[in-house]
């Protein structure tokens, strides 16, 4: 009796990994979550407009390309000594991590704002990539 060939464990693995890099740049922070940047927008002129925006220094940092910069780097803007010194850069998982409890990755910090959900999270990290991406970063 012949036996039934079951592709070998790797070669699972690297299907797996084709599907789903193009989609996502790299695994999301929370496997499964995938942020949406039209709804980001409305979560980001919802919880973050108030202090942040895309193209000015305000309460925070100026936004636009900040997916992709180092931590502390938006031209102009005063930051606190804990985020200057930070070296890092914003990525996807970085960004959760900070939305979550900023405090918590950067100690010291002055932003006192969290967003405890992890699908706005998502979807908020989605909507600054995506003009990270259409700012050439
Ligand atoms: C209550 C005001 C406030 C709110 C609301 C707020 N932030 Fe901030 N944010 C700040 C401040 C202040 C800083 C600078 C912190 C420092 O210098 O330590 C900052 C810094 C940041 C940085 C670091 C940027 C850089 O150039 O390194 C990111 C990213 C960020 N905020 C994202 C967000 C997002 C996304 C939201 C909404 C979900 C948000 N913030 C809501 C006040 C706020």
């Amino acid at each position: 009796m012949q036996k039934l060939q079951t592709p070998a464990p790797w070669i699972v693995g690297l299907v797996v990994a084709g599907l789903t890099l193009p989609a996502t740049g790299g695994a999301p922070h929370t496997p499964g979550l995938q942020g949406d940047a039209a709804r980001g927008a409305q979560v980001y002129a919802a919880n973050c407009g108030s202090c942040h925006s895309l193209d000015a220094n305000r309460v925070g940092p100026a936004h636009r390309g900040v997916f992709g910069r180092k931590a502390g780097t938006a031209p102009g803007f005063a930051y606190s000594p804990a985020l200057h010194s930070a070296r890092f850069v914003w990525d996807q998982r970085m960004l959760d991590r900070w939305l979550q409890n900023p405090q918590a990755l950067v100690p010291g910090t002055r932003m006192g704002f969290r967003l405890g959900d992890p699908q706005r999270r998502a979807d908020v990290i989605a909507y600054l990539r995506q003009l990270s991406a259409a700012a050439g970063h």
